[in-house]
């Protein structure tokens, strides 16, 4: 198989039409033990630059740093060129006052931690990773712009629902007033069971010409179907390991929705995963769903939804699943 190219939101530059996230990437469970070690990271990576990917995603917080470590020894024996690398500022890196969030002091450190980790001179896209109510907007979008204008990266983008519509709006706004580079794209979390992105936030998004990259597009692998009602997770999975992500995830009307995309695999001769991801894909605003396999079996079936393609029937019965078991 090979993945598309599609433009990235709205700007001049091309990425494959599924992007990889690398959040597992040196990262401990409950039990402590690490979910992908730095082989099986780059047996990954591998696996998805043959299929054509070239959208990666990290963040400067992933695994402490071993993400984008892992990401930078990868690319050694590539061409950085061939590929997006989009990154994240914001959570805590250090215990001092100044060590989290978006002030200049934060934002200047991280940046070049960054590039020294992923050994690379600029990065094409960084996102705030959530919003900080207490440094001035004027203040991170002058420093983001300044990094851009320095040519360490190409593109903004603004993470999570966190920053409320009206905020993108007011920075973008702001951006604007002041010939600064604003938000192009937004990394909302967006599944067929997590639905709070849609009405006001995609309507801003459209609006400011700013494209949608979904983050946890298969609800953290409960859209594969993998977890069955009032039965225990199977035991690698991220429900077993992650008490807080199954008391979130693993409930009734989440359940109600997998029934709908269980039916429609079935008529498609598709799996639950490959359905959901063709559902998001579906949708005109998305660029790229942000797909966080963690083994190679997992990813090879998960990057077959670029050659899925539902009919308007089968998405708007997945579209409206969630809003039938509310009424
Ligand atoms: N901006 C943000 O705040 C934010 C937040 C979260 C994530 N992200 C980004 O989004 C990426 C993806 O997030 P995510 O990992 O939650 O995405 P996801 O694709 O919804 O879930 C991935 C998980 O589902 C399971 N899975 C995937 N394919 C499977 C298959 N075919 N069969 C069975 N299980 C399968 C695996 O978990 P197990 O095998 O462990 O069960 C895998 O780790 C992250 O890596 C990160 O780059 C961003």
């Amino acid at each position: 198989m090979s993945l598309e190219t599609v433009p990235l939101g709205h700007t001049g530059t091309k990425v494959s039409e599924i992007a990889f996230g690398t959040w597992r990437f040196g990262r401990r469970n409950d039990t402590g033990a690490v979910e992908v070690d730095v082989e099986r990271a780059h047996e990954l990576l591998d696996t998805f630059a043959e299929a054509g990917g070239t959208f990666i995603d990290t963040a400067d917080m992933y695994g402490d740093g071993a993400s984008e470590e892992y990401i930078g020894e990868w690319l050694e024996t590539r061409d950085r060129e061939d590929f997006v690398i989009a990154s994240k500022i914001f959570w805590p890196t250090r215990e001092d006052a100044n060590g989290r969030g978006l002030n200049r002091k934060h934002l200047r450190r991280q940046i070049d931690r960054i590039l020294d980790r992923l050994g690379t001179d600029y990065i094409d896209l960084l996102y705030i990773h959530r919003w900080d109510d207490e440094t001035p907007v004027e203040e991170f979008m002058r420093t983001l712009d300044s990094f851009v204008r320095d040519g360490k990266v190409n593109y903004l983008g603004t993470s999570t629902l966190d920053p409320n519509a009206w905020k993108v709006v007011k920075a973008n706004e702001l951006a604007d007033r002041r010939g600064y580079e604003p938000f192009r794209l937004a990394q909302p979390r967006y599944n067929a069971v997590n639905r709070e992105v849609e009405g006001n936030y995609l309507e801003m998004c459209a609006d400011y010409d700013i494209g949608v990259i979904p983050w946890s597009p298969l609800a953290g692998g409960f859209l594969t179907g993998k977890y069955r009602r009032n039965e225990a997770p199977p035991a690698a999975s991220r429900a077993a390991n992650d008490q807080r992500f199954a008391n979130s995830y693993l409930v009734s009307e989440n359940f109600d929705v997998l029934d709908v995309v269980e039916s429609v695999a079935e008529e498609v001769g598709a799996s639950p995963a490959q359905v959901s991801l063709a559902w998001l894909m579906a949708h005109p605003q998305v660029t790229a769903p942000i797909i966080g396999a963690r083994t190679p079996t997992q990813l090879e079936e998960d990057l077959l939804a670029a050659e899925l393609d539902l009919t308007t029937d089968q998405f708007e019965r997945i579209a409206q699943a969630k809003h039938q078991r509310s009424v």
